[in-house]
């Protein structure tokens, strides 16, 4: 709510309007006053849906939550008790910008079960993982520099490399992950033009929002490249320990040692995204000055959630928790691949994830899923649509799909609901062109589209009946 402009009817008072009514004559009153960079500036698909996993009467399989359900309540009361009791006056408090040393032992205990050994006092704890990546941005890009991103990218990030004005470059990738000699091509490019991007970012492991893994044959030739060349990669890695099947692999991290690659790690996923806890570990000078971005940010992240994750870690049995995250997340991708089978015909293709939360589909090239996005909100399901996790307007026949967030029977529906906007789509196309359906799409190349096309301004969200609060328990399977 803002305060307006004075009722007439009652001579100075003051009347409360609602955003919407105020919104068109607040942007005209303002406008003058925003920097430049707002005119790039764009708001995240995820964080435009996300509204929508709030709604009882929509399957989203758009967000990227997990399930916290099942985290027993007894638990989380029992930790919250112990540390109002051994650490009330600390948890109320501000802490040191870096972190709290107990919690940065948890973060080397987390990143040790992923075979990459650190040392404790090297962390830097943020305020999610999210806070990583703005500020490696903060700390790297001038307006106009080059940032190299996989292609699809974390959509998460897309508003970020936005806000900070960067030229980002994506590189495609296939199932084994970012194509390491398009990546070797697009430097050389970049070389030839005087240019050199100030770092790489990649999600090698169960890739947000492809699903798909970087290979280890290609892990060790980026490390080489890097090395080489002496560039900065941005390895962004929550869902690591969230593997169904197949060996684990070394993070980049594990194989650069540190020099080059600055990690970025989260709580999100194995634990709370509601902690907001995330670190990053890296070159000290990098760090240094991301410490001193932070600061200017938010001084230090919540003292209370650093005392709360740290003393469930004391109780030994974080690992407990993931290992039945695993077991419900496996058991909700393999239904969402047999329903994916089921209702999607071969037109259609998508990726088979080891781990991680998220399935990418493509569909026909004809189909744009930002316009289905509507449709399909009609049926009451959301996902994302390819575009968000593009900065050229690619991915326009792209889907992202999230196996983590809601229970068995619901991914089934949602799949069919989507499965059936589909095929009206395919059926339609037929009719108007006379011809049978593409056939099945070789490769799940996003398809180009028109570059300006953004996400945030083509998402029109269809009016829907009232909200109803989906209850916080309310999801099965
Ligand atoms: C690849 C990736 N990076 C970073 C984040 C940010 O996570 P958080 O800020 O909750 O730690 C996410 C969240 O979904 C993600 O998928």
């Amino acid at each position: 709510m803002t305060i307006d402009d004075r009722d007439p009817r009652a001579p100075g008072e003051h009347r409360m309007v609602t955003p919407s009514r105020s919104r068109a004559r607040d942007l005209e009153r303002y406008a003058g006053l925003f920097a430049a960079r707002t005119q790039v500036m764009r708001s995240s698909a995820m964080r435009d849906l996300m509204a929508l996993t709030e709604r009882e009467d929509i399957i989203s399989l758009a967000g990227g939550l997990p399930d916290t359900s099942s985290f027993p309540a007894e638990s989380f009361a029992a930790i919250m008790g112990d540390v109002a009791v051994d650490s009330c006056a600390r948890s109320l408090q501000y802490g040191p910008t870096e972190g709290l040393t107990v919690l940065k032992s948890c973060i080397a205990e987390v990143m040790a079960e992923e075979g990459t050994h650190i040392d404790a006092e090297d962390v830097l704890v943020t305020t999610g993982g999210q806070q990583v990546i703005d500020l490696v941005c903060k700390t790297l890009i001038d307006p106009g520099d080059v940032i190299v991103a996989e292609a699809p990218t974390y959509p998460g990030a897309v508003p970020t490399f936005c806000s900070y004005e960067a030229d980002v470059v994506q590189i495609e990738g296939d199932e084994d992950g970012m194509r390491i000699d398009e990546l070797e091509r697009a430097l050389d490019r970049l070389r030839e033009e005087g240019r050199s991007p100030k770092f790489i970012y990649t999600v090698p492991t169960f890739q947000n929002p492809s699903g798909t893994t970087m290979s280890l044959a290609r892990r060790q030739r980026l490390v080489q490249v890097i090395r080489e060349r002496e560039l900065l990669v941005l390895e962004d890695n929550p869902y690591g320990l969230l593997r169904y099947e197949g060996d684990a692999l070394p993070t980049l991290y594990s194989l650069d040692g540190g020099e080059f690659v600055i990690y970025l790690g989260t709580f999100s996923k194995i634990l709370s995204p509601g902690v907001r806890l995330g670190w990053s570990v890296g070159p000290p000078p990098v760090l240094d000055k991301m410490n001193v971005g932070k600061q200017a940010a938010d001084l230090c992240s919540s003292s209370l959630t650093q005392l709360f994750v740290a003393a469930y870690f004391a109780s030994g049995r974080w690992q407990d928790y993931v290992q039945s995250l695993k077991e419900i997340y496996r058991r909700r991708r393999d239904v969402m691949l047999d329903a994916l089978a089921e209702s999607f015909g071969p037109e259609c293709h998508w990726t088979h994830p080891q781990g991680g939360l998220f399935i990418w589909a493509t569909l026909p090239d004809y189909i744009d899923t930002t316009d289905l996005l509507a449709r399909a909100l009609d049926q009451r399901v959301a996902f994302v649509p390819g575009r968000a996790a593009f900065l050229d307007g690619r991915g326009a026949s792209c889907m992202r799909l999230n196996f983590s967030g809601v229970g068995e029977t619901d991914i089934r529906e949602g799949i069919r609901r989507i499965g059936e906007v589909v095929r009206e789509q395919i059926e339609l196309y037929e009719r108007l062109t006379g011809s049978r359906a593409a056939d099945p799409v070789p490769s799940c190349e996003p398809t180009p589209a028109e570059p300006d096309a953004q996400l945030a301004d083509v998402l029109h969200l269809p009016p829907l009946a009232p909200v109803r609060r989906r209850r916080p328990d309310a999801r099965e399977g």
